[in-house]
């Protein structure tokens, strides 16, 4: 039988009450064959002794670049290249703020910074601390990073209060560890083709940032009523989750939506078409692929009614509309050297030649032409009915789980990429 590979993990551990439960999951890591080598924070200290953790995996365990006890002159840069993992157990609110701003004001927090390999978090702190929007700012910031987060769940937490906040177990810590590891050396494995083996496609997007709009937008008439559409943001969360489970840093900006976003993705809330398009403008610097996926108004009333409208004895109320900003041209039209730009097409009649018509006037990469009018297809369904076309190619597709055309989308948008 071959020996199973060896991985090189390095645990940080911060200083939490649940820092003893790292000593479990370097025993857990180091049964899969992996070798560990241990970070800790000074607070980290006051919890477990690093003699504890430098018995287990004999070898050094580093506080502080600057101890003098410290065998290596440049610990952090020595330690933070000879992992295949970086995994922190327990992460607290402290080190995800640092981590999140680029703070490396000890140790781990500059192993952290130094490191190329994959991170992955796994949090525990008080109800309180974990939903305060600091911190909340800090792991929608991590997730777009790319920061895996295996998140905290819910129960009586050390300081007595019930809540979410508590370390996830152990064995599910280290069950995560070992998928993403596996997954990275395939990815990793120059003898692997992306044919060879289909769960490659988790990783091929890896590099890429994406920023997808999801969901209906919502215009105020007055403070009661609104002008909105039947998107349920289903679509663009399964584009999301896809291009997420492949690798890319994804941040979806987000408009009225009737289902839950996919974990580890960073969500922007942005409920009219101004504020997408705002939230939109801000995220594009730092994204290389843009998708299109909500469905926009394109119309606004000109004068939001600052207090209820009341009825009249007129049949007829005349509302005055004014056009919203086009986001998808707006971004094709500023777009960066290496932004791919993919838009979708909602239509009812002549889809095709609408959608291709759409990719010309808004300069698009690629355009994902949906017929709304056909049973199992456009809004609010599980499934999708589409043709994606790009200036080369179209591609029909048939009724289909929208997940599943998420990754037929992403597959051309990576066809582009390689052009
Ligand atoms: O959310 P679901 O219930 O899953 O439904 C999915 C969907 C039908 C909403 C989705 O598949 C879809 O087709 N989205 C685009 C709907 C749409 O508004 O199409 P459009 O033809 O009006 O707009 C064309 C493109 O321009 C779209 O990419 C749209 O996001 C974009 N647009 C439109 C207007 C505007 N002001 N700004 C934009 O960015």
């Amino acid at each position: 039988m071959s020996e199973q590979k060896k991985y090189r993990v390095g645990l940080g551990v911060c200083g939490g009450i649940a820092a003893y439960k790292a000593i479990e999951a370097l025993r857990l890591l180091q049964k899969q064959n992996c070798e560990v080598s241990v970070a800790m924070t000074k607070h980290a200290t006051e919890f477990v002794q690093p003699l504890t953790f430098r018995a287990l995996t004999d070898t050094y365990v580093l506080v502080d670049d600057y101890d003098e006890s410290n065998p290596d002159p440049i610990a952090h840069i020595n330690f933070s290249q000879n992992i295949d993992l970086l995994l922190i157990v327990p992460a607290t609110a402290n080190i995800l703020a640092k981590f999140a701003n680029g703070i490396a004001d000890d140790f781990l927090s500059s192993t952290y910074l130094a490191s190329n390999a994959p991170v992955m978090v796994a949090p525990a702190m008080n109800v309180s601390m974990w939903n305060h929007a600091a911190t909340q700012r800090n792991i929608e910031q991590l997730k777009a990073d790319g920061v895996i987060f295996v998140e905290p769940v819910s129960g009586e937490l050390a300081c007595k209060t019930v809540g979410t906040g508590k370390l996830e177990d152990v064995e599910n810590i280290a069950e995560q560890v070992m998928k993403v590891l596996s997954l990275e050396s395939i990815v990793q494995s120059p003898i692997v083709s992306s044919t060879q083996d289909s769960r490659l496609k988790t990783l091929d997007l890896k590099g890429e940032s994406l920023l997808i709009t999801v969901g209906g937008t919502r215009e105020a008439i007055d403070p009661v009523r609104f002008i909105s559409n039947h998107s349920s943001g289903k679509m663009g969360f399964a584009v999301a989750e896809a291009a997420q489970k492949r690798g890319a840093k994804v941040t979806v900006v987000c408009g009225v939506t009737n289902v839950e976003p996919p974990e580890n993705v960073a969500v922007v809330k942005a409920i009219s078409a101004q504020e997408m398009f705002d939230a939109v403008m801000q995220k594009l610097p730092e994204s290389s692929v843009f998708i299109g996926a909500a469905a926009v108004a394109d119309y606004r009333p000109k004068q939001i009614a600052e207090i209820k409208i009341k009825k009249t004895v007129n049949d007829i109320f005349n509302l005055e509309l004014e056009k919203t900003p086009d986001i998808l041209a707006n971004v094709a039209a500023n777009r960066h050297e290496k932004l791919l730009v993919v838009g979708f097409a909602a239509e009812t009649n002549d889809v095709v030649n609408y959608a291709k018509s759409k990719m010309e006037k808004k300069n698009l990469d690629l355009v994902v032409a949906n017929d709304i009018t056909q049973k199992g297809a456009g809004f609010g369904s599980d499934t999708n009915i589409a043709t994606i076309i790009s200036r080369s190619n179209q591609i029909e597709l048939p009724l289909m789980p929208k997940r599943e055309l998420a990754d037929k989308i992403l597959d051309e948008v990576l066809k582009l990429r390689a052009k």
